[in-house]
């Protein structure tokens, strides 16, 4: 099988990584990659999003399959795409169409899939610049703090947690008025503020059947102890321990099988990755977000603790035969901590050299935001490397992906040194 993996992050390293080790993998290609990527695959110099070049690509090396990792190409339609075209109609893809993945880039669109289907989620009403008086009224009436975001794709900063009635209609007008996320702001969601611990799951499916993955905990603040500004995410763990039998089969009845069953009922074909955020609240699940693909930094848990050929769960999630394999995973803990930049998430620094990785023994490498400059690795993003550490215990899996943080080594290196702790007190 000759595969093209469309990304360039944590995650994207991770599949490729994980593919080169099946066999049935031939050539493995990834479209622009990192320098990590280009240790176990080739990269093609070419945008996510430039669907043309990739179908040039892919019929110049025989690409029997493509794996969507960003959610952008996904949301832009790249399978209506590759449908469209009769020369590419035989080329498996993972990740669903663009009405699919309006599961992710429409809020209000998954709002609404929500409440048809019966999913549990937080309360919420959807105003435009022509109902901005009623949505200013509508949050007079609310307890605070209040969730507003913006409908749609905003790089993961179209979320804002009001604490006050003042931020959140200055807010309202800003994202409305304003166009504070340009278009992606031209809906916005408001919705009610659940208390409880996040967990994301992730499910894989072939539009008729689903495999569950391993869970995993994100930690998205750039600071220790959930502080300060959001990130794409500076770590994670996985299993969770409060994913216990109990609220999975909760989560498996109430979230991932209506969810399953509604997109067939709305005649979405969707074959690809659902990750579902979730809040346990008070033991119960609510859906927070859904997203089509996988996560990133998640998936440098997930992956390595699935013991199945992945790229036979690739194919047969393309072609509808989900049932026919068989998901066999870890019960080692993986956990791991990403490198940033200096300044990340705001204006961060490039080109910084980087250093030590020779060193690491203990720990996974993957690449997120790095590329070759001459013979040297240089960082090229915010988010640079995730460093996961395995073992039997939490405690001596998160001292690996740690050991590995402090080991590699660039100027302005930021990194969490509390990913998984609180999990540990958990468990
Ligand atoms: P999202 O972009 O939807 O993942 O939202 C970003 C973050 O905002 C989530 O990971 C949660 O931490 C938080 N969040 C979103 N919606 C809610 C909600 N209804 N209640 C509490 N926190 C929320
Ligand atoms: N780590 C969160 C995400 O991938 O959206």
């Amino acid at each position: 099988m000759n595969t093209l993996i469309l990304g360039s992050g944590g995650r994207e390293h991770t599949f490729a990584w994980k593919i080169a080790q099946s066999p049935l993998c031939n050539k493995l290609f990834v479209a622009p990659g990192n320098a990590g990527t280009a240790q176990v695959a080739t990269n093609l110099s070419i945008g996510y999003n430039d669907f043309e070049k990739i179908a040039e690509a892919v019929l110049a090396n025989d690409i029997d399959l493509v794996i969507v990792g960003p959610e952008e190409p996904l949301v832009k339609g790249v399978r209506d795409f590759f449908q469209s075209r009769e020369e590419l109609q035989h080329v498996l893809m993972v990740g669903p169409d663009a009405h699919g993945a309006m599961l992710e880039g429409s809020k209000d669109f998954s709002k609404n899939f929500m409440l048809k289907y019966g999913i549990p989620t937080a309360a919420s009403q959807t105003f435009t610049k022509d109902t901005l008086q009623e949505g200013l009224q509508y949050l007079d009436n609310q307890r605070l703090p209040i969730v507003l975001k913006a409908d749609g794709l905003a790089a993961g900063k179209g979320v804002i947690i009001a604490q006050s009635l003042d931020e959140a209609k200055t807010a309202l007008s800003e994202m409305l008025i304003d166009a504070k996320f340009g278009d992606a702001s031209s809906k916005v969601v408001i919705e009610e503020f659940l208390t409880g611990i996040e967990l994301s799951v992730f499910v894989l499916t072939d539009g008729k059947n689903y495999k569950i993955l391993p869970e995993a905990k994100d930690y998205k603040r750039i600071g220790e102890g959930d502080q300060g500004l959001n990130t794409g995410g500076m770590g994670a763990v996985s299993p969770v321990p409060f994913a216990n039998e109990k609220f999975m089969k909760s989560v498996e009845e109430q979230v991932i099988i209506p969810t399953v069953e509604g997109l067939k009922k709305e005649g979405i074909n969707y074959n690809g990755f659902i990750f579902i955020g979730l809040m346990n609240h008070e033991g119960e699940p609510y859906v927070i977000e859904y997203n089509a693909r996988m996560g990133d930094p998640e998936t440098e848990v997930v992956f390595p603790r699935i013991e199945s050929d992945i790229l036979a769960l690739m194919i047969a999630t393309a072609k509808g035969e989900l049932s026919d394999i068989e998901l066999v995973v870890s019960k080692q803990h993986a956990v791991t901590t990403m490198i940033v930049a200096g300044g990340y998430p705001e204006d961060y620094r490039k080109g910084d050299v980087i250093v030590g990785y020779d060193s690491v023994k203990d720990a996974l490498i993957f690449h997120a935001g790095t590329k070759h400059e001459g013979s040297m690795v240089v960082t090229n993003g915010g988010r640079v490397m995730a460093l996961t550490g395995m073992s039997n215990t939490l405690e001596r899996a998160i001292q690996k992906s740690q050991k590995a943080a402090q080991q590699i080594l660039f100027d302005g290196k930021n990194y969490r040194k509390d990913i998984g702790l609180d999990v540990l007190r958990y468990s």
